[in-house]
């Protein structure tokens, strides 16, 4: 539980615009989004930002590889990862982007107060030059040897071998990745910022930090093994320029999580003139409660370096940072480059998108590895949301429909009441312990209790009986149609779009994503019209 009083910001990791959006993404921002609901529905106050990644190298690169520039990539996938998050119903109170000018603007008053601080100093460095291209080789235009385990690397972290990150002038054997040939290294000045200073803070903070263990766990680790100083800067054109070096722009970790902030800014400034005191008491007074949601690639830059910013210059420390594990496909590593991987908007061609969001939260726990297969995924539709849900609904709505055409009197049984809130504590403890498929077990357990009530109670039967076991009947009924109000309302958060066609079947006017969590245990109006009963959800042949 958060402390209710406290604002909640969530956010989600930015996605590097440089190409689609996989479903390796989606597990970052499904599981962010369902959060959010779910904390709405408490009643807490939430502000959920996002937005594009734009900067580094990787973006760099594709546009030169496309003969296009950095801008026309960013504004292109910008546009494309948009239009994904609305499809799947991922609904940020604000999504920015990385080169808005009040993120720049934020950089640099950061680095600045870095800078003004003593935190960053020059240093000179021997970096990968390629003498054909004529240029220096930062991050991703450069692969080698890791000088720590030996493994093929990328120029900024041993993506297959120790998975540590690199520091520019650490790779071993340098190639160039434009042209291909060997590289040289040549002395540049350039700056650090002292992250070494800041391991006893770090462990303080690390070992208060709320969220997954997983991104506690390994923190810990670096954080007493040793801490190396970050170079903070970059021979490149495209990104944040470094106070007063023109030549020079931000490494794009330093810019990036800044998004965080100022798009925090940028929602604020859209819901109210008195925006500043509130994000004051955000970023500054430490007076709201601060989520991360990442991926566990990125576990380093958001509980070591980002922190370690944020109190050099004096900024509110994150309360949780919650990592998930990553997505593999048929077994192997998610791949661009080898083609394992799934688009999409691909995907969305084909299938609806809340039965993707089922699938990312039910298929495994968040910090576990999640692997997705066509048949993995078809099962989990055929045999949970087709066979357990879209069945109970089906079948109630249609029974209630035939012979009472309206929710039918009675009384709420204990049983029943008892049912609903037992998935209830359930799934609140599991949102608040992270554990995303825990809180769609309790949903779905709750789900199949109700079908076992209505077999068990055998209302077809009562149907044709006397008076009694009419009204019996009916009250059966009712139960399960609560049963099924409560199941709505607790799966909202994972498949917004499918339970509001689940609500209006129900004969509910009101806004399914605005109710809150005490709704499922409100009685049902005896009486009230239902919709037309439809199925839900079509099997995956
Ligand atoms: N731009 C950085 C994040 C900056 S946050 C200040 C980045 N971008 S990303 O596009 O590579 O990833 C965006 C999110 O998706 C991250 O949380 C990342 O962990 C997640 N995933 C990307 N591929 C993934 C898998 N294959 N599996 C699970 N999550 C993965 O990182
Ligand atoms: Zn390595």
């Amino acid at each position: 539980m958060f402390p209710r009083d406290r604002e909640v910001l969530v956010t989600a990791a930015l996605p590097y615009v440089n190409g689609e959006c996989h479903i390796g993404h989606l597990r970052t921002y499904v599981p962010a989004d369902i959060f959010t609901r779910m904390l709405r529905k408490l009643g807490y106050e939430v502000l959920f930002v996002c937005g594009s990644d734009t900067h580094g190298t990787p973006i760099v690169f594709s546009a030169e590889a496309e003969g296009v520039s950095p801008k026309e990539i960013v504004e292109r996938y910008h546009e494309h990862f948009q239009r994904i998050f609305n499809a799947l119903g991922i609904n940020f109170d604000y999504y920015g982007s990385t080169d808005d000018e009040s993120n720049h603007k934020r950089t640099q008053e950061i680095v600045r107060t870095l800078i003004e601080k003593g935190y960053v100093y020059e240093k000179k460095v021997k970096l990968a030059f390629c003498e054909r291209c004529n240029r220096f080789l930062p991050d991703r235009y450069v692969e080698g040897k890791c000088p720590y385990c030996g493994e093929h690397a990328r120029g900024d972290e041993c993506d297959q071998g120790c998975g540590r990150h690199l520091e520019p002038g650490e790779i071993l054997e340098p190639v160039c990745k434009i042209c291909g040939s060997e590289a040289t290294f040549k002395e540049r000045t350039h700056y650090y910022f002292k992250l070494s200073a800041f391991a006893s803070q770090l462990e303080d903070f690390l070992r208060n930090l709320d969220g997954t263990p997983n991104a506690r766990n390994y923190a810990l680790e670096w954080v007493r093994r040793e801490l190396k100083d970050w170079c903070i800067t970059r021979d490149l054109d495209w990104g944040v320029k470094f106070p007063s070096r023109e030549d020079l722009v931000v490494y794009v970790w330093v810019d990036a999580p800044i998004g965080y902030i100022s798009f925090t800014e940028e929602a604020l400034k859209r819901k109210s003139d008195n925006w500043e005191q509130a994000w004051r008491e955000i970023w500054k007074e430490s007076k709201a409660t601060i989520v991360h949601f990442i991926g566990t690639d990125i576990i380093y830059h958001h509980c070591i370096f980002w922190p370690a910013m944020l109190i050099a210059a004096e900024y509110s420390l994150p309360n949780a940072v919650v990592a998930s594990g990553m997505v593999t496909i048929n077994g192997k590593p998610l791949s661009k480059s080898r083609g394992n991987v799934v688009w999409v908007a691909d995907f969305l061609k084909k299938f609806h998108a809340d039965t993707l969001r089922y699938f990312l939260v039910s298929h495994s726990s968040h910090t576990k590895e999640l692997d997705f297969s066509w048949d993995a995924f078809k099962t989990r539709v055929n045999n949970e949301l087709v066979a357990i849900l879209g069945n109970l609904a089906l079948r109630v709505l249609s029974f209630a429909q035939k012979h009472f055409g309206a929710v039918p009197e009675g009384e709420l049984h204990e049983e029943v009441l008892a049912r609903i809130q037992t998935a209830r504590e359930e799934a609140v403890k599991a949102i608040f312990a992270y554990d995303f498929k825990k809180f769609v077990d309790a949903s779905m357990k709750l789900a199949d209790f109700a079908n076992k009530y209505f077999q068990r109670e055998e209302p077809w039967h009562l149907i044709k009986g006397g008076e009694a076991e009419r009204k019996r009947c009916g009250e059966i009924v009712k139960n399960t149609l609560q049963l099924l109000k409560a199941v709505c309302v607790l799966l909202e958060p994972v498949m917004p779009s499918k339970m509001e066609e689940l609500w209006s079947q129900l004969g509910m006017d009101s806004d399914i994503h605005a109710v809150g969590i005490e709704e499922m245990t409100v009685p049902l109006k005896s009486g009230q019209p239902l919709g037309k009963p439809k199925k839900l959800f079509e099997r995956v042949p």
